[in-house]
Parts: C-alpha cells; sequence; structure tokens
C-alpha cells in the first residue's frame, strides 16, 4: 500500500500497482499474476477486457456502471465464442472483492481481463482455458492536460467486416496504438479515426462529441464505434439537462469548424479537444457545453446527484 498512499497527493496519480490481482477466483501477490509465453492471447491477441472507473468521494468508493462494463465483458465473450466459467453475478463479486481486499480509498482504474491460456501454436482456441484476471490500480487522468491537441489518423478503424467491433478485445486494440503511436510522433497527443467510408468514428481510445449550433452530435454506433458507456451516459445526462443531442454521421471537414469537440471514455472521461489537425476548435479553451457535461458528469460519479445513484456500486 506504500506506493498508494505516496500517491496521493494533488498531482494526478497514474497507474501505480496494488496489492493483489484477482486470477480465476484466488487473490495472488500482484508481483506473481504472471503468464507463460505459450499463453495463446500473447500470439493472436485473443483476449477480452473491460476499462472500469472506481471513483473516492467523501468516505465511499463507487464503482461507475459495474453492471454494463462486465455485461459488455461477457458480450465480448459470446461475440467470440471464447467461453468463460464466471457468470455476471460472480464478476461482478469479484470486482467489488478485489477492492475490498486492496483496501482502497483513492479513484480508481479497473481492468478485468479474460485471455486465452497456455496452448500448443495455432488459431484453434476451443480447448484452450480462459484465463481470467481483475487488475485494479489507483487512477488519475488519462490526459495530463486539460485540452488536447488532436490529429485525424492515416490509420482507419477496423471495419466490422473484419472484426466484431462491438466486442472489446485485446487483439483489436493494435488498430488504436497504431494510430496513437503515429499522433503522438507527429507532436499530438492523440487521433481520430475515420471509418472505412471516411466519415468520424471515434479516438483510439474514446467515442467522440462535437456542439455545433447548440445541438450535441456524435457518431452512431453504425459508424462502426465502440458502444462506448461513457457516451451512452452522457447522452442521457445531456438530454435530461435540456442539450439536444443527436447520433449522426459526421464528415470530417465538421471537425474544423464545430463549436466544440470533446473525447469521451472510462480512461478519458471528458476530455476537451482544443485543436484538430492544427486547426483551433471554438475558442481554444473548453466550450460551455463541455464545461457544463464536465461539471454535471463529475457530480455523477461521485454520487452527488440522486438521480444516477443507481449508476453507482457502493464498494464500502
Ligand atoms: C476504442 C474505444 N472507443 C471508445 C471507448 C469508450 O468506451 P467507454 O466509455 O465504455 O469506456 C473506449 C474505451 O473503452 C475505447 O477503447
Amino acid at each position: 500500500m506504500e506506493n498508494i498512499k505516496k500517491g496521493l497527493g494533488t498531482k494526478p496519480i497514474m497507474s501505480l500497482k496494488a496489492r493483489y490481482i484477482w486470477n480465476n477466483g484466488e487473490f495472488i501477490p500482484w508481483d506473481d499474476a504472471k503468464v507463460h509465453v505459450m499463453t495463446n492471447a500473447l500470439h493472436y491477441g485473443t483476449g477480452v477486457f473491460e476499462g472500469i472507473r472506481g471513483y473516492f468521494d467523501n468516505n465511499q468508493l463507487y464503482i461507475f456502471r459495474l453492471k454494463e462494463h462486465v455485461a459488455r465483458l461477457l458480450n465480448s465473450v459470446k461475440m467470440y465464442g471464447f467461453g468463460i466459467d464466471y457468470s455476471e453475478e460472480e464478476l461482478s463479486r469479484a470486482i467489488i472483492e478485489t477492492l475490498r481486499k486492496n483496501e482502497f480509498r483513492v479513484d480508481l482504474y479497473i481492468r478485468p481481463l479474460a485471455i486465452k491460456g497456455v496452448g500448443p501454436i495455432g488459431l484453434d482456441i476451443r480447448k484452450l482455458k480462459t484465463e481470467v484476471f481483475i487488475i485494479a490500480m489507483p487512477y488519475g487522468k488519462y490526459f495530463e492536460k486539460e485540452g488536447i491537441e488532436v490529429t485525424v489518423s492515416s490509420w482507419k478503424r477496423l471495419s466490422g467486416q473484419t472484426v466484431p467491433i462491438l466486442a472489446k478485445v485485446t487483439g483489436h486494440y493494435v488498430n488504436s496504438v497504431l494510430a496513437k503511436l503515429e499522433a503522438l510522433n507527429r507532436g499530438f497527443d492523440d487521433a481520430i479515426l475515420l471509418n472505412e467510408q471516411g466519415r468520424v468514428c471515434e479516438g483510439s481510445g474514446e467515442n467522440i462529441m462535437a456542439v455545433k449550433d447548440d445541438t450535441i452530435i456524435t457518431p452512431p454506433l453504425s459508424a462502426g464505434i465502440l458502444d462506448g458507456i461513457t457516451r451512452r451516459s452522457l447522452m442521457e445526462i445531456a438530454g435530461d439537462a435540456g442539450f439536444s443531442i443527436v447520433e449522426r454521421d459526421m464528415e470530417r471537414s465538421e471537425l474544423y469548424t464545430v463549436n466544440e469537440l470533446f473525447f469521451v471514455g472510462t480512461a478519458a472521461e471528458i476530455t476537451p479537444i482544443f485543436k484538430v489537425d492544427g486547426r483551433v476548435v471554438g475558442s481554444g479553451d473548453i466550450g460551455p457545453v463541455t464545461l457544463k457535461l464536465k461539471k454535471l458528469f463529475t457530480d455523477v460519479v461521485k454520487g452527488r446527484i440522486d438521480k444516477y445513484k443507481k449508476w453507482l456500486k457502493p464498494v464500502w
């Protein structure tokens, strides 16, 4: 726990390790959570995962939308036909127990990971065990800056005709890594990926929203996005707050003239985009709609708005 305590400053806490990791029903010390080089997932990307946040406030630790994340994990398993030995209830309970066992009292990132285990070289995964890990760690901001500069990637987002893109699969993320690396190497903070039709899709690990003429616009599922839980939550919060919000395809060129633009996702939360491909977005600062949503979202995840407490699972 010392490293956790050390992280408790005013600076953002990036990923720090914890004491225990849950592995197939047992707690093991962090340093013992290792896999063999013949693990199938290392070779072929045969793993599914989730990213979940835990928020600590007012002496309470809440998990944001645990049910939806576990459901998405199991849907990813189903889409790939991986098989897994644990039910939604068992996985949810294991996640809560992992936080309790580590005695966390800080903001967290939780990473459930289910991978195809050790087996012979080859693509027949039918007989391979699905190894499940639940990793949780103190975590701060994904982007250290208040607002970021992004570029449209030369890599297109994987198509739904190539892989089941609604699944959150480790192998799919080479696409995100390529886009992110390209952006970083060109001096940007992140990338926006277009789909194969050239329409706006999403960030390397975030969904995207824009504000144009007082309307919030976000690409639809049919654009090939990941069905983000933050995106869905924000659509509901924004609608309840009286904003008009539409899901529709966006042209790349629209990115350059919208009033506000921001990424949404578990890791990124709500991150304003100040520049796209060198063009300033709106005033070049956080816009009024983004600011309002950011404040509302913080209140929601910290359990300060009764209406949305149904989205929070208390740990303690
Ligand atoms: C490619 C991609 N898109 C969107 C998201 C946002 O989804 P969520 O809000 O469920 O974290 C993520 C993060 O999980 C992602 O990796």
